[in-house]
């Protein structure tokens, strides 16, 4: 159906890069459920507002420093709104504590698009809450999961890892996207012991701007196999 979720070894693996590249790739909509380590009073009006109206026919404009901002500005991809802002830079559960927030994951539900790209916070087994792992949020929701990866010295252990972590909690994996320079042996390692499909490997893009994600995109990945 077109729909993913986009989750990583760690944070700062490439997973908002990549999830902007798929999302205008295959021409979806983008979602991060959960933003931390940023401010944001206007975004909290915005969602009282949209609990209010039924049908909200309100543009969303992402908070600035937020990755769906960085996803607006490489793609122009329709952006829904995230369901918690929080201002520290720290895993959900706990930037939620700090801000006084409860998070119920049962408010966590993907948008009905037909084509969605879904940005996880940081790695697998994240906490959302001090109930619930993120890669136990992602198999409530029954959607496929894409895990990123990198593909240098310590990349065959994180992602063996992830997989394995990812399987355990009922996860449908898609696959792996790499991130990073070529290392052949790495690649073929982890799809091997993983037994998991390679969906491709993102180069590190200099300039990385909106020309240069989609050309790299379009060369490494295959839009066929994000159906
Ligand atoms: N393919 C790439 N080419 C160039 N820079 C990249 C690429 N992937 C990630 N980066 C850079 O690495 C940093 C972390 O990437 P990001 O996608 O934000 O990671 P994550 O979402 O996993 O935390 C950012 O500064 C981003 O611009
Ligand atoms: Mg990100």
């Amino acid at each position: 159906m077109g729909r993913f979720v986009i989750t990583g070894t760690g944070t700062d693996i490439g997973k908002t890069v990549f999830a902007a590249g798929l999302t205008g790739l295959i021409g979806a909509d983008y979602w991060k459920p959960v933003q931390t380590g940023i401010s944001c009073d206007v975004h909290a009006r915005f969602m009282q507002l949209s609990r209010n109206v039924p049908a909200p026919d309100v543009p969303y404009l992402p908070q600035p420093g937020s990755d769906a901002e960085f996803v607006a500005r490489m793609t122009g991809a329709r952006i829904h709104p995230e369901a918690v802002i929080l201002p520290e830079p720290l895993s959900p559960h706990r930037a939620a504590e700090l801000a006084g927030v409860t998070i119920d994951p049962d408010e966590l539900v993907p948008p009905g698009a037909d084509r969605l790209v879904i940005e996880g916070a940081g790695g697998v087994l994240v906490p959302v809450t001090r109930d619930l792992l993120s890669a136990e949020l992602f198999a409530r929701w029954d959607l496929p999961v894409i895990l990123c990866a990198t593909t240098g010295l310590g990349t065959i252990s994180h992602t063996l890892t992830a997989l394995e972590s990812l399987r355990a909690r009922g996860c449908r994996v898609h696959g792996v996207a790499f991130i990073g320079d070529d290392n052949p042996d790495n690649i073929a390692t982890i799809a091997a012991l993983g037994a998991i499909r390679v969906l491709g490997r993102l180069p590190r893009l200099a300039p990385l701007d909106a020309d240069s994600l989609a050309a790299a995109m379009r060369a490494h990945f295959r839009a066929g196999d994000f159906q």
